[in-house]
């Protein structure tokens, strides 16, 4: 395996009404190709400003962030990104939506038809090629989302919360969906999640970051043979015991947050 991403002594720091506030700081995190990685940590701990500054969406104030020994600088449109909520054209057909990608790409009409339409049959949306967005439902929005971005074969791929705003039986079938598209095609994934089950269920390693100034608590390899059953997988011992664990780590980040909102509140 070869080191697709690598991260070093990530820092960032944002004005905000004339406070300094620093969001990341003194990140370290290599990431290998094809690798699923899973990142959890309190609310506001840097988690997506960590996402921002790979796709080059927020300028790191230090550090180094080296994409197939490449230092990365500006966007970098190789990454494929799903971010929480869907920016689905409202006026575009489902087809037309998913199809984009390829067709600001130069993909003819007719081949990139063909490919949205196979995208959306695998999701099990074959029928709504034609619907609107708004005649969607949100877990139905979020699949024509997430093939979205899969549909023009980025090799990295973020995502920041996909599945957040849904309710939980919708999450694990798009879980399940997700980890039958992967498996096909083993891109390397980095995603962002507060939910740890999915978490465990969906990575190769959890990533748990600390309350902010985020950086990384700890890196945890899930050895849960796949292709997994994310409907059980909750109830097998090797889940529970890393689960177990990282829920203390998760816990005391949070309240490390907690109380520093509190103090902040209180000053
Ligand atoms: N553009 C910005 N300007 C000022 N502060 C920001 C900006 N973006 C994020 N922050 C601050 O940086 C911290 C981390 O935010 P974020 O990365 O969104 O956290 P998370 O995704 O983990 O919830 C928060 O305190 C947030 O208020
Ligand atoms: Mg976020």
């Amino acid at each position: 395996m070869s080191t697709i991403l690598s991260i070093r002594a990530l820092h960032k720091e944002f004005l905000s009404r004339g406070t300094r506030v620093v969001a990341v700081q003194d990140l370290d995190l290599d990431i290998e190709e094809g690798e699923f990685i899973t990142i959890v940590g309190p609310s506001g701990c840097g988690k997506s400003t960590l996402l921002n500054c790979i796709i080059g969406l927020v300028q790191p104030t230090g550090g180094t962030i080296t994409y197939h020994d490449r230092q990365l600088r500006g966007i970098n449109t190789e990454i494929g990104y799903v971010p929480q909520s869907d920016y689905l054209y409202p006026w575009r057909t489902i087809l037309d939506n998913v199809a984009f990608p390829l067709e600001v790409r130069g993909v003819g009409k007719e081949e990139r038809h063909e490919k949205a339409r196979e995208f959306i049959q695998r999701v099990g949306l074959a029928g709504f090629e034609n619907h609107y967005p708004h005649e969607l439902s949100g877990g139905m929005r979020q699949r024509v989302n997430i093939i979205r971005t899969l549909i023009y074969d980025p090799e990295l791929i973020l995502m920041d919360e996909p599945f957040g705003p849904l309710d939980a039986q919708t999450r694990i079938i798009l879980q399940d969906q997700l980890l039958r598209l992967w498996e096909e095609a083993r891109k390397t994934v980095i995603f962002i999640t507060h939910d740890l089950v999915e978490a465990i269920a969906l990575a190769d390693r959890v990533v748990v970051m600390t309350s902010r100034p985020g950086t990384i608590r700890s890196v945890t390899p899930i050895e849960i043979s796949r292709p997994r059953d994310v409907f059980r997988i909750h109830s097998e011992e090797a889940f529970r015991t890393v689960y177990d664990r990282l829920w203390e780590e998760l816990r005391e980040e949070v309240q490390r947050s907690e109380e520093w909102l509190q103090q902040a509140a209180g000053a």
